[in-house]
């Protein structure tokens, strides 16, 4: 197999697996992210994924806080927007990776990389 022969989405979790306002971990079985832990998250029904560990001291983000799209960290608070990865308050200096998402049928997708995480 090489790099071309690698789906550009494959799934990850199914819609059910996640309820609304919450995150769970998850690896996908194939693909360029086998195997790697990712937090997928359902806001309202749309769906995002991102890194499973906080930056700050490897905290898990995934069961922190989902508020108006943003996670807060649930061991110092850290806040994160679960779309773009990005760092949403002022003190934190560093985002989270983030991923491209997309739904067929009910099975939740994972594509390429938004964002790496970092600054
Ligand atoms: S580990 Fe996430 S804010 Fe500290």
């Amino acid at each position: 197999m090489t790099i071309r022969d690698v789906p550009a989405f494959v799934p990850i979790c199914k819609t059910a697996d996640v309820r609304s306002g919450e995150a769970r971990q998850f690896r996908p079985a194939a693909g360029r992210w086998r195997g790697k832990p990712m937090a997928v998250w359902n806001d309202d029904g749309t769906f995002y994924a991102t890194n499973f560990i906080c930056p700050h001291m490897g905290g898990p983000i995934s069961e922190g806080k989902l508020t108006d799209g943003v996670v807060e960290c649930p061991w110092h608070g850290w806040t994160f927007h679960v779309d773009t990865g990005l760092p949403a308050g002022d003190d934190e200096g560093h985002g989270i990776s983030a991923y491209e998402v997309k739904i067929e049928g009910d099975d939740v997708m994972i594509g390429g990389m938004l964002r790496p995480s970092g600054t």
